[in-house]
């Protein structure tokens, strides 16, 4: 297959963990006898401070015209300690999933069986977790009408949700339902959010066309605490924008490592992968940082294109890396495992996936 990926490093670890991806692709590709080409955008801090604007026009045109984008991440201190900035890197990401109509990030929570005595929650408790969180992506208090009043006084963030939004991705979720164990659980604060309550009010609407999916409501507090208890009670959430930001951070816990967990953003044009982790600016250029979310959202990028074997390659050398300690310090802090050597670790072992590798598995 001929894949063109546009490629958007951005910032902090960005550019670190995505080379890493790339170098598992292109082992992919050799595998497999596929055709992958890369073509590099600016996004972010990187973006504002090559032209001004933290999504250029021209990496819009490179991310319209690819196959599918993989993405870093995006987040600068520079910015962060500058609440006055008049551009922001992060008004890039939000311009990225805007323009490009990713209104579906798909977030997946499962657990690696050598990572589950890393997490700090019980290993019974999280033992066959697998949840797919689905949040909305591009409308809600993020894309809302904001701003300061009253001399600067006061400011404001207001959350906006239509109904055609709400059952775009409510019509997203239930074809995602009835594709696993057909549970839909819509997670909202609809005791006080009125946007809540139009989300409640359209997931009853729209139940009656998914007669299979069992649907129920939590409220986004009560989910919180549910997610860390009794995490093996979910299927599939769906829910707006940033209570999706909050909980899959919190979800992560239950994986090992938000270092571990990858993201597709799917909409109106080109998909983007990206890890759901940010820029990590600490870590930038230390060689330290976790590869495995962004290796992992690269195989969430196969996976889209009916490439599902591949994808099933890298997962299973990642296991392998996990079992055997090929891990970053996020993992073990005493790992002397640079961003790289975990890399070219995956990278080597997708060639081995059927011999070496599964034989390991098997043990
Ligand atoms: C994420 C990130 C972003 C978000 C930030 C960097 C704006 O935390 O992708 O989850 O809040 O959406
Ligand atoms: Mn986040």
């Amino acid at each position: 297959m001929n894949l063109n990926i546009a490629v958007l490093p951005g910032d902090g670890i960005g550019p670190e963990i995505i080379e890493e991806a790339k170098k598992v692709l292109l082992a992919v590709e050799k595998k497999y006898n596929h055709s992958f080409s890369f073509s590099f955008g600016l996004v972010g801090a990187a973006a504002i401070r090559a032209t001004g604007n933290p999504f250029p026009d021209e990496t819009f045109e490179l991310c319209k015209n690819a196959d599918a984008v993989l993405f870093g991440a995006i987040g600068d201190p520079e910015f962060d300690n500058n609440p006055k900035a008049k551009v922001r890197p992060e008004q890039g990401l939000l311009a990225m999933r805007k323009k490009l109509g990713l209104y579906a990030n798909i977030r997946p929570v499962t657990t690696f069986k050598p990572l589950l005595g890393k997490s700090p929650i019980k290993p019974e408790i999280i033992d066959g977790v697998d949840i797919l969180v689905i949040r909305e992506l591009t409308g809600g208090i993020y894309f809302g009408d904001r701003g300061r009043i009253d001399d600067d006084s006061s400011a404001y963030d207001t959350c906006t949700y239509s109904r055609a939004e709400v059952e775009r991705i409510l019509h997203y979720a239930f074809k995602e339902a009835l594709k696993r164990k057909k549970h839909l659980t819509v997670v909202d604060k609809a005791n006080v959010l009125e946007t809540s309550r139009l989300w409640r009010e359209t997931a009853q609407q729209l139940a009656p066309q998914y007669p299979e999916v069992t649907l129920d409501f939590m409220f986004v507090d009560n989910a919180a605490m549910q997610l860390i208890q009794y995490p093996k009670k979910f299927d599939v959430m769906v829910t707006e924008n940033m209570f999706g930001d909050i909980l899959t951070d919190e979800a992560s816990v239950i994986t090992g490592s938000l270092g571990m967990a990858p993201s597709a953003s799917a909409g109106e044009m080109t998909s983007l992968f990206e890890p759901i982790h940010g820029s990590y600016p600490q870590a930038a250029g230390k060689n330290i940082a976790n590869p495995m979310g962004t290796i992992l959202s690269a195989a969430m990028l196969l996976e889209s294109k009916g490439l599902v074997k591949e994808a099933q390659d890298i997962r299973t050398a990642i296991n392998c890396a996990l079992e055997i300690d090929v891990v970053t310090e996020d993992i073990k802090p005493s790992s002397k495992m640079g961003t790289s050597d975990v890399g070219d670790w995956i990278a080597a072992n997708i060639k081995l996936v059927d011999a070496r590798c599964l034989e390991s598995q098997k043990q």
